[in-house]
């Protein structure tokens, strides 16, 4: 059984990768190179920077994309979280991985309303929004409560500043085993370091382009 090879997911993420290539933000374009790197690296902007955003997709790669159904069928992930939804092309990837490995639940948080909006409606189309909950409103927010009691994936790709906040919202729910995905941290030295650190609790390695891979050990 492969989801994400056949209909209507395959089609549907053809069109959906083909429109983020194509969409535009003249507020973005307007920001200088030194201030749009200002804005990805502040810790207090984060809503200022993505409000800018609000009109591009931010995909991952169709790559990353295959990589994370590829992790999350081979740990038979049954409960997955994911920070930064966008308009829904990594979620269809996992919870695509979640109908494979017989079901479960996809958390995914974003907090641009019409985001949210457009994130819905491609699970629907893509016949996957019975596994996935999006959590409108900020990240920080939305996952204090309500959380599984065993996470097996966690994927970052929302505000880089707050990876590691976020990883320590979930880190005490995350199975023996269990990945973390990080894409972009280029932009998060911290986390980058965090996970890395002897005695963290996680094995950590680049991955792919300006990936981090990380398992939690214990
Ligand atoms: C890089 S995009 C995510 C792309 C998505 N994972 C995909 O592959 O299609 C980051 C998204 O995270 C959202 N975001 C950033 N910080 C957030 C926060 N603190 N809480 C909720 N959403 C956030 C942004 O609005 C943006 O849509």
């Amino acid at each position: 059984m492969n989801t994400l090879a056949n209909s209507p997911l395959a089609p549907l993420l053809d069109r959906l990768f083909a429109e983020a290539d194509t969409a535009t933000s003249p507020a973005m374009a307007a920001l200088s190179r030194e201030e749009r790197n200002r804005l990805m690296h502040s810790r207090t902007e984060y809503l200022h920077l993505y409000g800018l955003l609000k009109d591009l997709w931010l995909p991952v790669s169709r790559e990353t994309g295959a990589l994370l159904y590829m992790l999350a069928r081979s740990i038979g992930a049954r409960d997955i979280v994911e920070f930064g939804t966008s308009f829904g092309i990594s979620t269809l990837h996992l919870a695509a991985a979640l109908r494979d490995n017989g079901g479960g639940r996809l958390i995914s948080c974003e907090f641009e309303p019409s985001k949210v909006a457009r994130a819905r409606a491609h699970l629907a189309e893509g016949g996957l929004a019975d596994l996935v909950e999006i959590r409108a409103g900020d990240a920080l927010e939305t996952l204090r409560s309500d959380l599984p009691d065993r996470i097996d994936l966690l994927l970052l790709d929302g505000a880089k500043p707050l990876y590691r906040d976020i990883l320590g919202m979930v880190e005490d729910r995350l199975r023996p085993g269990a990945l973390i995905i990080a894409d972009n941290v280029d932009f998060c030295p911290d986390y980058q370091a965090h996970v890395r650190a002897p005695g963290s609790g996680y094995m950590s390695v680049p991955f792919a382009e300006d990936i981090e891979l990380s398992m939690r050990t214990g």
